[in-house]
């Protein structure tokens, strides 16, 4: 199992605090069977430089090298204009592919200016954005019209499985991967009290509601976005990973 978007790396956010914090972290993905775990510390790019987050993530990295799951970095980036004065967005991605975890700053309303940005991370860096966590926006988690205008641009969709076991988001959220709106998943886990990685309970739900191919086809979506020969020259990415049945407009 791959788990797409985590807080492991310690003091680096408000995700783990300390070093035996991470591993027990990486210990408790490992009981649940994930082997991969993309590493997705926040970067605000009003708050300090790319230089430097770069740095104290390969410190945090280090940290934990002797983890069971195999740990890739990343990066969960806020959209702001300062992260438009970089001249190149990819050390932020997903190691060595060109996919990005970008999260927006309103959960409440959606702002259009949004799109604009996207539209430049795709057309002028060569990025592919995925957006996190889409359940914990209102706005997308009830229109369609925009998670397809997303998903046309070229972005992936990111579902915190904490959505599948809430009972407020839980129906909506199994309806969007049915309907094939969600193309990843991740627990974005930041500690083991209150947000815990919980994929395993996750998987249950899915395997229960939807059925085993739909669990599969979003690990092999998971797996296609963190192999390193699947970085793309074009941004298209709905073409690229192939097992996303495209959303008929
Ligand atoms: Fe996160």
């Amino acid at each position: 199992m791959i788990d797409m978007h985590t807080h492991i790396l310690p003091g680096i956010d408000d995700g783990a605090t300390t070093q035996e914090e991470a591993i027990m972290l990486t210990e408790y993905l490992h009981r649940q069977q994930v082997t991969q775990a993309v590493c997705t510390p926040h970067f605000y790019p009003m708050e300090g430089t790319m230089e430097d987050f770069l740095l104290s993530r390969s410190k945090a990295m280090e940290a934990v090298n002797h983890s069971k799951v195999h740990l890739i970095a990343g990066s969960e980036t806020y959209l702001h204009k300062y992260l438009f004065h970089y001249t190149d967005l990819r050390p932020l991605c997903i190691e060595n592919t060109n996919y990005l975890l970008v999260e927006f700053p309103d959960m409440k309303v959606w702002n259009m200016e949004y799109m604009n940005e996207l539209e430049e991370i795709i057309g002028y860096y060569n990025i592919n954005p995925i957006i996190a966590h889409i359940d914990r926006y209102k706005p997308l988690m009830r229109s369609r019209k925009l998670l397809k205008e997303l998903k046309l641009k070229g972005c992936l969709l990111q579902l915190n499985t904490s959505a599948l076991s809430d009972s407020g988001t839980k129906r909506r959220a199994l309806r969007l991967i049915e309907e094939g709106y969600v193309d990843l998943l991740g627990s974005d886990c930041h500690n083991l009290s209150y947000r815990p990685p919980n994929i395993k309970e996750a998987r249950k739900i899915i395997f229960h509601k939807l059925g085993e191919d739909t669990w599969d086809r979003l690990m092999i979506n998971a797996k296609k976005v963190i192999e390193p020969k699947n970085i793309l020259e074009s941004p298209k990415i709905i073409e690229a990973v192939t097992v996303i049945e495209p959303i008929k407009v």
